[in-house]
């Protein structure tokens, strides 16, 4: 049966484990992976910017032998000539493998999934959700804590927009332990169907503050986001609200020393580039981890064994 992956609940607890595993491996064995996709197509279909997810999709296909056909603007494809998702994806089936799209309408993928005859990755659908940057996120705190549960997580920044949050906190409110903190200026609140049927439903802590600085040596990990300027209706909102939390040298010194500090990048200001060569900053490498992640993802979904 094909298998898609639209939203990270499409994933067992145990399969995303078993893609940190294989994530893992690919690091320490590059070379057995090198043909694995051999003679398969992705199609990267970003209807919306992007620069590491679609590149990182890209170089994951190659990595595993793989080949690539890519639409990297909306205005470039059919879409402009008023194309419907649906049948771009039945189109798309006939000459490629397997599609990871970006959309800036929330459940493109899925009407996609649901007409394509190969499978769909969500990579990203506006403010909704985006699964694979979970999975890059996940690899990132398994590395570097160790664990997935028992950790304090703060959430800073674009809880609202911010479709990275959505789906992360999806996947870390499996775990038992975990502690959430939600930081963010009321407007950009995470949105109450989150807090109801995903953080209240797993019986997960969690506490919402405006305040950064004073629940700063609580966390085990600090997850910033940026604020998404493209999903606001006026630019005045967004120039109130850009740079609610700004990170810096200063801040992070009451921050416990092993923190780890996320961000699913692009930065714009909200991480003082003074914080890059703290070792608490793990934002470069996740970016890193997100390709093999996605080298796992591809694999699963192709039935390819690793
Ligand atoms: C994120 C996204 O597109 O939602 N970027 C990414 O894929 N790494 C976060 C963002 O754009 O702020």
């Amino acid at each position: 049966m094909k298998r898609s992956l639209i939203d990270i609940c499409d994933l067992s607890t145990e399969e995303i484990e078993e893609m940190v595993d294989v994530a893992k491996d690919i690091m320490r064995n590059p070379q057995k992976y090198s043909e694995k996709c051999k003679g398969k197509k992705l199609a990267a279909l970003f209807f919306e910017p992007s620069t590491r997810t679609r590149l990182s999709f890209e170089a994951a296909m190659y990595e595993l032998g793989g080949n690539v056909l890519s639409v990297s603007s909306a205005d470039s494809s059919s879409a402009s000539k008023g194309e419907s998702v649906a049948d771009t994806a039945r189109i798309v089936s006939c000459y490629a493998d397997i599609i990871a799209m970006r959309h800036p309408k929330e459940g493109a993928p899925l009407v996609a999934a649901m007409n394509a005859s190969i499978p769909v990755i969500n990579a990203g659908d506006g403010g909704h959700n985006h699964p694979t940057q979970t999975l890059a996120d996940i690899c990132t705190v398994s590395l570097e804590k160790g664990r997935l549960n028992n950790l304090t997580v703060g959430f800073c920044g674009d809880l609202k927009f911010g479709r990275t949050v959505h789906s992360l906190i999806q996947a870390l409110s499996r775990y038992s332990g975990n502690r959430f903190i939600l930081i963010s200026p009321e407007e950009l609140n995470l949105p109450g169907y989150i807090k109801k049927d995903v953080i209240e439903k797993n019986r997960i802590e969690y506490v919402q503050t405006t305040s950064l600085e004073q629940v700063m040596p609580e966390l085990d990990i600090l997850y910033m986001t940026r604020v998404q300027k493209e999903r606001f209706f006026n630019e005045e909102d967004y120039l109130r609200l850009k740079d609610s939390y700004i990170l810096t040298p200063e801040k992070l010194k009451s921050a416990r020393s092993d923190l780890s500090i996320l961000h699913p990048l692009p930065r714009v200001n909200e991480i003082s580039v003074a914080i890059d060569n703290d070792p608490r900053a793990c934002y470069f490498k996740q970016a890193l981890y997100g390709k093999y992640m996605r080298m796992a993802l591809i694999m699963k979904l192709l039935g390819i064994e690793p």
